[in-house]
């Protein structure tokens, strides 16, 4: 078994395999309808358990879609309901209990410490849905939806994040580094992407290349990326940093800054005032294909996990 808690620890061969089995079974489905079980059922009869601290949408949906497909099943579970919510158990004995009775934990919290400490004491894998510094199954799930559309391997294209230095960009900083794809980034000087992560990259004898200019960021870029500027963790003064990102918002001018033909938009969803209406739902975009993909990169990220990716 293996977790997959952050793309920065998992070797970049067993990422492109999981994309590889994602892609061929996506086509696979092409006739079969939502909760039609694919072929061989390989997770039949495994459980996978999820918990949410913060809220969720697709992530909560796609991993129920992908365990149903895969032949299995999953029960979504609410922190303050549980012991551990309360402050009544340890996350030691959670993690015994989840482990007898499950066969996959996939958790979204606000503690990085906590998915490390539950995949101290899990038997089972961990998968990490969301944390202050990671969103992997969504960067991952991105790069398969970028090469779909672009048909082409990520490692050719020049990719673009405007926006805030978050869980989704660092994550997307790992997979620039495993993927060895170009990443610009745009954000004001005050938000670059942390010492750490810039440090990883250097270890890694990689680069990133980060503007405090919206525009000279999106030049000659073949897919540009955004999220919230408020992310759901952030406890900032929210009137001065959206004040603070005014110069970047990605409207139809901003996209036209890439001077290119054919770039893409990408958004993780939800999303705020960081895109206008005209560029979100305009012809570039491709968000909905994007939150739909989670669920076939997400099967072949479980099927990684239980040790049965073929
Ligand atoms: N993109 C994403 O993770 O969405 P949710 O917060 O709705 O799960
Ligand atoms: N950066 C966002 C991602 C939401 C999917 C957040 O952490 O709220």
């Amino acid at each position: 078994m293996k977790h997959f808690i952050n793309l920065k620890d998992i070797p970049a061969k067993d990422l492109r395999k999981i994309i590889t089995d994602a892609k061929k079974r996506k086509s696979l489905r092409k006739k079969l309808s939502t909760l039609e079980v694919d072929k061989g059922a390989p997770l039949k009869g495994k459980l996978l358990i999820q918990m949410f601290e913060k809220s969720s949408l697709r992530t909560r949906l796609s991993f129920y879609l992908a365990i149903k497909q895969l032949g299995g099943g999953t029960l979504t579970l609410r922190s303050n309901e549980l012991h551990l919510g309360q402050g009544g158990e340890s996350i030691a004995d959670t993690a015994k209990i989840l482990s007898t009775y499950g066969d996959g934990f996939m958790l979204r919290t606000d503690s990085d410490k906590k998915v490390e400490n539950f995949a101290k004491y899990l038997t089972i894998p961990v998968i990490n849905g969301l944390s202050p510094s990671s969103h992997p199954t969504q960067v991952l799930s991105d790069v398969f939806t970028v090469e779909e559309i672009k048909k082409k391997p990520i490692s050719k294209l020049n990719i673009c994040w405007i926006g805030d230095s978050n869980n989704v960009l660092d994550s997307l900083i790992a997979a620039s580094v495993k993927f060895s794809f170009k990443l610009s980034i745009g954000c004001p000087k005050k938000f670059e992407p942390g010492k750490e992560v810039r440090a990883w990259v250097k270890r890694n004898n990689k680069k990133i290349y980060i503007y405090n200019d919206a525009k000279k960021a999106v030049s000659g870029a073949d897919v540009i990326f955004s999220d919230k500027v408020i992310s759901l963790n952030d406890k900032v003064n929210k009137k001065k940093k959206i004040q603070a990102f005014k110069h970047f918002k990605i409207d139809e001018k901003l996209m036209s800054f890439t001077k290119k033909q054919g770039t893409i938009f990408l958004h993780c969803l939800p999303r705020g005032d960081e895109v206008s209406d005209n560029v979100f739902l305009g012809k570039k975009s491709h968000v909905w294909q994007q939150a739909l993909n989670r669920v076939h990169v997400q099967k072949s990220i479980l099927l990684y996990c239980f040790g049965k990716l073929r």
